[in-house]
């Protein structure tokens, strides 16, 4: 099949590369003349695990084109990915500009005799699909009425994972209820289900609101988990020990169970906020909602007091060695980080930070220059440090050397906001340290 992919970000490159794999004819499309130059030079403009091989192969195999033309992307497409940022707008609604505002465009392109399927693979609130129809209608020039159909196709891909979250979904949303969309739709996606996992058709609305209904429930879970651990904190008790107990239960299952501090990147916060602003529009107060975003709020920063209280609340001139910059392992993605908001706190409060993290130094170096320092390794980052704090939990942060960490650290003290290390054993070590929902261990 031949496929258009506009917008060539986390969601784009990987829908466009992975449908390529699959033997399509693949042209994705995007503003930034800087990311198509990189692309079409075999340049992959994003860390994903796995995705440059694919990328690189199907590129290769002239299958993966790259192109700033949205005339030239949809010429020859019968299927029109959407894969465009849905940023949170000042009221928290998600934000359509860039979505009608491509639709609009392809009004303008589209021809009478030659039946696209246009795809809202973005997370949009309930009802666009509906506005997309009527942006391509209204900017038409000829009477394309017919010649298109507008399908909400919610992505559920993990940033890390998103390759093999891509081949093999755990099931495919699609909303149409156009007999046409959903024999294209189910042609295209049946490479991807064949160990049986379902593509389920539903209404368009039906399929918008899952997406923002999957984000929400898994942002309460999380959530959930951290006021769990606040009541750990104060009462004495062990969340791994809860998290386990609870976790063998199969009704709750083990997944997004672990405590933290918070949950950040691209899509939860946007999304759970989105949703909120969707059900005031109703008439409806999703009061879990609100519980959820004050609580991750709150807990982005769930280290500070207690930096603050080992420190007599006078951080002025102290320095921290920082691990973990990305939202979570295995992204460069550093969109809402939590670390961000630490660093934030540490640096007004009169501290200096010296961060590393193995994928998303180079965005926050664009984002906070000079503001910090960075390492080279984890290791670099510790010298004259007064204490260690853990903000994202890479494989490489959990067994590290740590008679490294405590000749290099001013103070054998640690903050780990993501429980890294075993209660006991960071005991025998003789470190002061911290975590979510644990006991304090004291040298
Ligand atoms: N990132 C994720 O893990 C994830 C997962 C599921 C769903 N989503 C949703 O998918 C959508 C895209 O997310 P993302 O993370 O890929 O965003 P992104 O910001 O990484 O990428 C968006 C891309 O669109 C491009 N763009 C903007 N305007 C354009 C235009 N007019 N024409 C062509 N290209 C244009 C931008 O230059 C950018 O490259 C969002 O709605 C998001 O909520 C994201």
């Amino acid at each position: 099949m031949k496929i258009a992919v506009v917008g060539t970000g986390y969601v784009g490159l990987v829908t466009g590369t992975c449908f390529s794999e699959t033997g399509n004819q693949v042209i994705c499309v995007d503003i930034d003349k800087n990311k198509v130059d990189k692309l079409s030079s075999g340049q992959i403009t994003i860390y994903e695990p796995g995705l440059e091989k694919l990328f690189l192969r199907n590129q290769k195999e002239g299958r993966l084109h790259f192109t700033t033309s949205l005339e030239e992307a949809i010429k020859e497409a019968q299927i029109i990915f959407l894969a465009l940022p849905t940023p949170p707008g000042e009221d928290g609604s998600a934000d359509l500009k860039y979505i009608l505002g491509v639709a609009s465009d392809l009004g303008k392109l589209l021809k009478p005799a030659d039946y696209k399927v246009i795809i809202d693979k973005s997370t949009v609130p309930v009802g666009t699909a509906e506005k997309v129809r009527t942006a391509i209608l209204a900017s038409a020039t000829e009477d394309i009425n017919n010649s298109f159909d507008v399908v909400s196709n919610p992505e559920f891909l993990r940033e890390g994972v998103a390759v093999d979250d891509f081949m093999k979904p755990d099931r495919v949303v699609i909303g149409t209820e156009s007999e046409k969309a959903k024999k294209l739709m189910s042609d295209l996606y049946v490479p991807f289900v064949r160990q049986g996992n379902p593509i389920i058709f539903m209404d368009e609305k039906s399929a918008e609101l899952t997406k923002y209904a999957a984000n929400s429930f898994l942002a309460v879970k999380i959530s959930f988990m951290n006021e769990i651990a606040q009541l750990c904190e104060r009462m004495g008790a062990d969340v791994d020990m809860v998290r386990k107990g609870i976790g063998s239960d199969e009704r709750i299952g083990k997944r997004f169970l672990f405590p933290g501090i918070g949950y950040g990147g691209s899509c939860f916060p946007k999304d759970v906020q989105a949703l909120a602003k969707s059900s005031s529009e109703v008439e409806y107060e999703f009061k879990i909602l609100d519980a959820v975003m004050d609580v991750n709020e709150k807990q982005k920063l769930h280290l500070m007091p207690k930096i603050n209280n080992y420190f007599n609340g006078d951080l002025k001139g102290k320095h921290f060695a920082l691990w973990g910059l990305s939202f979570k392992p295995n992204t460069d993605d550093i969109r809402e980080a939590p670390a961000l908001y630490i660093i934030d706190e540490l640096v007004n409060a009169g501290a200096t930070v010296s961060a590393f993290d193995p994928e998303g130094m180079p965005n926050v170096k664009q984002l906070l220059g000079n503001k910090i320092t960075y390492g080279e390794g984890q290791y670099d980052v510790l010298e004259n440090a007064d204490a260690l704090i853990i903000a994202t939990e890479w494989n490489e942060f959990r067994t590290p050397e740590f008679e490294k960490i405590k000749s290099s650290l001013n103070n054998q003290v640690i903050f780990d906001g993501r429980n890294l290390f075993d209660l006991q054993q960071i005991k025998q070590l003789g470190f002061h340290y911290e975590s979510v929902g644990r006991k304090v261990v004291t040298q």
